[in-house]
Formats: structure tokens, C-alpha cells, sequence
């Protein structure tokens, strides 16, 4: 078994690990930090552009990935689609939504820097996030971009990174397979790696749970006033017995 193998072999499992147990832990420990640390406060007219740009873009590329990644291509060849058309699709959708979540993530940077207030609010764990995040988003487009005989050689990656990709979440990992995929996918997918491990310990925490309290959150909150429920309340002092 070659060192290529092996690293493909365990390094996921690895990152699963780091992902699952960190998130745990993140959750037990700094449930009051488990926030986006927004900046709107400090400035909105760039953050109006720059945050739906990359969040509408970053679910399309989700979505590209799961029909990507998940789909078996002998599905797609049983519903008469051909990998031609399959791959046109796949470069121009996924360099539209690539170019956005790229755009977006670049004005939202731009916006770090040169906004003093968010600048003066940005830790170096953010600008480490900052820079995988980008990184990782810069390499998934090279990727689409080779991958699609656009520059380059084609390479299908839907015989090495797609079923090795499967084969993780099934315990029977495929290592020789994603060791045959070309240097830039090997490129992206270990940069997205060492992001699903970063992901815990920053802010990115916020994707779990921001969207689902986004959608169904109550337009005026309303505060209970019912003397029993302020013994509840978090820094509250002790309810004085008797008179
Ligand atoms: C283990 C995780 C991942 C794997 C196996 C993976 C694999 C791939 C593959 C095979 C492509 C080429 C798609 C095509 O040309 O049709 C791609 C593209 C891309 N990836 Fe990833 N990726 C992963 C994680 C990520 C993450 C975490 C990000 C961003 C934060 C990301 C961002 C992108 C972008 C922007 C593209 C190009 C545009 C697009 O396909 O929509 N990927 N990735």
C-alpha cells in the first residue's frame, strides 16, 4: 500500500473524529460562543451584498457535491444521461455558483480589512478560517475548471473522488481509488479536510444551528414576566423566600 493510499485511507477518518468530538465539545463547554459573532452592527451596506452572495452561492456548490459525490454515475448513465452532458452541466452551473460563494467570500474579506470596526473584531482564528475557507473554494474551482478538459486533461472524477468519497461513509475505505484522481482534486479535497477539522473551533459553528433558528424564529420576542420562570433565567439572582 503506497503513503497515498494510506493518507486517503485515514486521514478522513481522522478529520471525522476531530469534526464529531470537537463539536461535542465545543457545544458542551462554549455553548454561549456558539455564534456567527456577527458584524452587522458595525457595518451592513457591504455585508448586504457580500453575505447572501456567498451563502446562496456555498448551497449550490453544496448541492452540486451531494448530486456529485453521492449520485453514482451508472445512475446517471441509466437515466440516459452521457457524461458529456453530464460534465457541461457540472462546469456551468458549478462555475456560476463557484464564481458567487467566491465573490462573496472575497468581499466579505475585503470588507474585514478595510471596514476598521470589523477589522478591530476579527480574531486570527478567523483570519485562519479565512484563508482554508478561501483556499478551499480557489482549489474546488480549479478543480471544476481542469475536470472539465476546459485547461488541461480531462479527468473523470467521478470513477476515483466520487466512489471513494462513498466508500468512507460505508467503512470500507478506497484509498487506491482517490490516489488515482489528479493532483488538483487531491489538492482541494485535503484543504476541505483540514476545514471540516478547523470547523469546530470557529465561527463556522453557526451553519448548524443559524439557519434553523433563522427560519422559524418569532418576528417580536416576546419575554415571560411570570415571577416563577425568573429563578430559570441565567445570572438572576436567588428568589428571597417568606415576606
Ligand atoms: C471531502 C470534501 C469535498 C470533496 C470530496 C469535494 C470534491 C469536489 C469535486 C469532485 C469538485 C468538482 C465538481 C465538478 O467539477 O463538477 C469540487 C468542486 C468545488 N468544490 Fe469541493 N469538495 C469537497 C469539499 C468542499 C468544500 C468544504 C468547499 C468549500 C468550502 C468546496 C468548494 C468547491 C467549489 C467552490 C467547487 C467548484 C464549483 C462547484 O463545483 O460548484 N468543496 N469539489
Amino acid at each position: 500500500m503506497s503513503a497515498g493510499e494510506l493518507f486517503w485511507d485515514v486521514v478522513p477518518y481522522v478529520t471525522l473524529a476531530v469534526f464529531g468530538v470537537g463539536t461535542w465539545w465545543r457545544h458542551r463547554y462554549d455553548k454561549f460562543g456558539w455564534t456567527t459573532r456577527s458584524s452587522q452592527l458595525y457595518e451592513h451596506r457591504l455585508l448586504r451584498i457580500a453575505s447572501p452572495l456567498f451563502h446562496f452561492g456555498i448551497l449550490v456548490v453544496i448541492v452540486g457535491h451531494v448530486i456529485g459525490l453521492v449520485i453514482p454515475q451508472s445512475w446517471t448513465d441509466a437515466v440516459g444521461m452521457s457524461e458529456q452532458v453530464y460534465h457541461n452541466q457540472a462546469l456551468v452551473l458549478g462555475a456560476i455558483a463557484g464564481v458567487a460563494t467566491l465573490t462573496g467570500a472575497l468581499l466579505l474579506v475585503y470588507r474585514r480589512r478595510t471596514r476598521g470596526p470589523v477589522f478591530m473584531a476579527t480574531t486570527w482564528n478567523d483570519k485562519l478560517m479565512y484563508a482554508v475557507l478561501l483556499a478551499a473554494i480557489i482549489a474546488g474551482l480549479t478543480t471544476t475548471v481542469l475536470g472539465a478538459g476546459v485547461v488541461g486533461e480531462e479527468s473523470n472524477y467521478r470513477e476515483t473522488v466520487s466512489p471513494w468519497f462513498r466508500s468512507i461513509w460505508i467503512l470500507q475505505p478506497r484509498g487506491d481509488l482517490m490516489a488515482q484522481a489528479s493532483l488538483a482534486f487531491h489538492i482541494h479535497v485535503a484543504i476541505a479536510l483540514a476545514l471540516f477539522a478547523l470547523w469546530p473551533f470557529t465561527r463556522l459553528v453557526h451553519a448548524f444551528s443559524a439557519p434553523v433558528t433563522y427560519l422559524f424564529r418569532p418576528y417580536i420576542v416576546y419575554r415571560s414576566r411570570d415571577v416563577a420562570r425568573k429563578d430559570e433565567l441565567v445570572g438572576s439572582p436567588p428568589r428571597r423566600r417568606g415576606w
